[in-house]
């Protein structure tokens, strides 16, 4: 059944993919935004914990049901239930997972419009093109249609052409070409001045902060959010390992990475941020707070680019392709979370599936932009704040409550042999079954207030 419904051919491949689809516009512009208004380095030490002892864990759940089920997320979660009346919850949770999935991807493919308009302009100034570049970057409604419907063409091409040739090829080729460009942009703002009074802002943590609980709610929806979770993306990714592959190691490179790049954001973002401020752009709002979310991104560092002459040009260029590449492979994964269920479910070839979904999921983003201010706030918050975290708990649910302990370890000893005896299998039971979901639902309820 495997082969004709894709694998990855490698672990690299499977890493490059997964790490593409936890690493995007949740990294390069969520976390250091978060962080710039949530009190600094207290906020990454949240994170950092948070990540590691509760969106890891999750993270695992979803990966090792995808593999065992050896299918979409409904069929997956069904297999693993021990009683019938369970199927309709499993429906419950992989659907709206699959729903989740496709709706990110509908206000996601509009900042990422945002992304590659930004892209574009300093090419259209370097050919002189003035009235064409600051038509991509005005706020029209025929820019944001073409930018957002541009944005899912592209990854409607990449997920048709299937597992092995479209999500893994164009990962591993995207991923190094983004940590790259992620680098050189580091080098060369560290090199300005202004930008080891950022480090130090970004590195010295408040401690006061840490235990507010609205750090610890901004916190973990990061991490679950960054590690693309209760969206059943990481089911159907966890689907296509192949079996003989350690799963715990796998996972934990995953969140490895995507802390790593999230971290490794900051270190850019910020220092950017005092930078502009030396050349003597407003980085703080009036009540003192650094300025954050679409004003620091499309206001302060464009102003940081036009300050710099005509360097700023291609810094300008090279940073916005950044946040391109990053949103462009994780779109490719929630296209893939609607896609394989209609293949699988409905007997249709990838091809049209794809397109029809891809063509569904613009519709969508057509409603939000032309509903803009009652719509793009909230579908961001049904998703990332309310179906992410529930979605999420209810497959730890399942895999602590619901799946038999003795076929949950054969199947985490598929590549792994000796993991009995090992910490995982010692810590990660007992913290899917009663950690996550009541760290979660705290942290849930919190959110409501
Ligand atoms: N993890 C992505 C980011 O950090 O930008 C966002 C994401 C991808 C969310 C895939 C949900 C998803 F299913």
């Amino acid at each position: 059944m495997s082969a004709s419904r894709g694998e990855f051919s490698s672990r690299f491949g499977f890493i490059m993919a997964a790490a593409g689809s936890a690493v995007g516009l949740g990294n390069i512009w969520g976390f250091p935004t978060q962080t710039a208004s949530n009190g600094g380095a207290a906020f990454v030490l949240a994170y950092l914990v948070l990540a590691f002892c509760l969106a890891y864990p999750a993270l695992m759940a979803e990966l090792v049901v995808g593999r065992y089920g050896q299918a979409n997320a409904v069929s997956s979660l069904k297999k693993i239930s021990k009683h019938k009346w369970q199927h309709p919850l499993a429906f419950l949770v992989g659907f709206g997972g699959i729903i989740c999935a496709g709706l990110i991807l509908s206000f996601y493919a509009i900042v990422a419009g945002w992304m590659i308009s930004y892209t574009v302009e300093p090419v259209a100034q370097l050919v002189g093109a003035q009235e064409a570049a600051s038509w991509i970057t005005g706020q029209s409604l025929t820019r944001n249609l073409l930018f957002a419907g541009g944005f899912i063409l592209l990854t409607v091409l990449i997920i048709s052409k299937g597992v092995e040739n479209g999500i893994e090829k164009w990962s591993k080729r995207l991923m190094p070409a983004l940590l790259g460009i992620l680098f050189a942009l580091i080098a060369y703002v560290f090199s300005q001045d202004g930008a080891s009074e950022g480090l130090r802002n970004y590195l010295l943590p408040d401690f006061s902060a840490i235990f507010e609980p609205s750090l610890l709610v901004s916190a973990l929806g990061q991490a679950f959010f960054s590690l693309s979770l209760g969206t059943s993306v990481m089911i159907i990714y966890g689907s296509y390992i192949s079996k003989s592959e350690n799963l715990v190691t796998l996972g934990a490179s995953v969140t490895l990475i995507d802390v790593f790049i999230a971290f490794v954001a900051g270190l850019l973002i910020i220092p950017a941020m005092y930078v502009a401020q030396e050349q003597g752009v407003q980085i703080f709002d009036e009540a003192g707070k650094l300025l954050s979310e679409d004003t620091l991104v499309f206001q302060v560092l464009p102003a940081l680019f036009d300050s710099m002459g005509s360097a700023g040009l291609y810094v300008g260029f090279a940073f916005f392709a950044l946040m391109s590449i990053a949103a462009l492979t994780s779109s490719i994964s929630m296209l893939e979370a609607p896609v394989s269920y209609t293949v699988e479910k409905f007997g249709m070839d990838r091809k049209p599936a794809t397109w029809t979904i891809g063509a569904l999921i613009g519709a969508v983003s057509t409603v939000i932009l032309l509903n803009f201010e009652q719509l793009f706030g909230f579908v961001i918050a049904l998703t990332t704040r309310f179906g992410q975290p529930l979605l999420g708990l209810m497959c730890c649910v399942f895999v602590g409550w619901i799946w038999h302990r003795s076929s949950l370890l054969k199947e985490i000893e598929q590549g792994n042999p000796d993991a009995a005896s090992g910490w995982f299998w010692k810590i990660w039971p007992w913290y899917i079954k009663f950690v996550c979901p009541i760290a979660i639902s705290l942290v849930f309820i919190n959110s409501l207030r």
